[in-house]
């Protein structure tokens, strides 16, 4: 029967089976579904033997373009949407939507005290970033730690511009105050390319697809007693908020950063008017809320994003 239709099914049986005594069962279902959707893969489209070596080269190369401080198997997952996928198979709902932490995430940004700047070069589009850390119930969350980083207005973060760039530009790790709140000056980051000097950016050119991100600031937040949340806010218009190369964009996440012209309120902010400013809650979920959801039937309707305390919602800027 080669060829045939069974025996392509009979290989997909075995290799299941082959499966069957793995004494974790968590690794056990891991490694049959992957098996199974594979080989439906490899079924469906049926590659030849020349395509499956130049997929297997590929990836080789992704693996070879790796270092300590590039990880373009991340990148690839992302540009494939699978990290966003695994972000919100794992959301639960009830808290300010996830999504995902992309490569420019440093372990420990320095730490800065409520009110400090963010921007250690001084250009820009000055910048106010205002924030509430609540609980799903709505009771503020003091002393929660917030690490936050962002590119330049002109789209570099920090560790791609060593030269320009002091480390820890557009980087914080801050702690909200006892009303769950924080706030930081700095700059609007700029909408920027996902790194295209690898095998990624390859499949991007050949796919035609372009690999820009709309501007955001990236949020992890933490707190006792609840999830930690890996987050962005994305800034209302910016381009490319309908083709995220990494289909990281949320609806809830998009956040006005309204122009200030006050100058009594610029004072008030250690900022030069005419100013952006950004006001918004972190929401998130107790960490008791039981293990995610893997099955269709998770309601996620009562999902809560970065909301205002002020001058705009998600909503109010489109
Ligand atoms: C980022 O937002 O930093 C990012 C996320 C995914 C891929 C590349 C960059
Ligand atoms: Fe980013």
């Amino acid at each position: 029967m080669p060829g045939t239709d069974e025996a392509a099914k009979a290989i997909t049986a075995a290799v299941v089976d082959s499966f069957r005594d793995t004494p974790d069962p968590r690794l056990r279902e891991l490694l049959q579904g992957l098996v199974r959707h594979l080989h439906a893969y490899v079924r469906e489209v049926r590659p030849t033997t020349d395509e499956w070596e130049h997929a297997v080269d590929y990836l080789t190369a992704v693996g070879q373009t790796c270092d300590p401080t590039r990880q373009e198997f991340i990148l690839l997952s992302d540009v494939l949407g699978v990290s966003m996928l695994v972000e919100t198979v794992n959301e639960q709902g009830g808290g300010t939507e996830s999504t995902v932490l992309g490569p420019f995430h440093v372990v420990e940004s320095p730490r800065r005290a409520n009110g400090d700047s963010i921007d250690l070069l001084g250009s820009g589009t000055p910048c106010v970033v205002s924030l509430r850390v609540l609980s799903a119930d709505g009771s503020p969350l003091a002393a929660a730690s917030v690490d936050v980083w962002q590119c330049t207005e002109d789209g570099f973060y920090d560790v791609q511009q060593p030269d320009v760039q002091p480390p820890g530009n557009g980087r914080g790790l801050f702690r909200t105050d006892d009303e769950g709140r924080l706030w930081f000056r700095t700059v609007v980051p700029g909408h920027y390319p996902i790194p295209t000097d690898g095998p990624v950016g390859r499949l991007l050119v050949a796919t035609g697809r372009h690999p820009y991100r709309p501007a955001h600031i990236h949020f992890v937040v933490d707190a006792d007693g609840h999830r930690p949340l890996t987050t962005h806010v994305f800034v209302a218009g910016s381009p490319y908020q309908d083709s995220d190369a990494v289909f990281a964009v949320k609806e809830s996440l998009v956040v006005d950063f309204a122009q200030v012209d006050d100058a009594g309120k610029a004072r008030a902010h250690r900022v030069t008017a005419p100013f952006r400013m950004a006001e918004f809650d972190i929401v998130l979920e107790p960490a008791t809320a039981g293990p995610a959801s893997t099955g269709p039937e998770t309601d996620r309707s009562g999902t809560a994003g970065p909301g205002t305390t002020g001058s705009g919602t998600a909503e109010d800027t489109r």
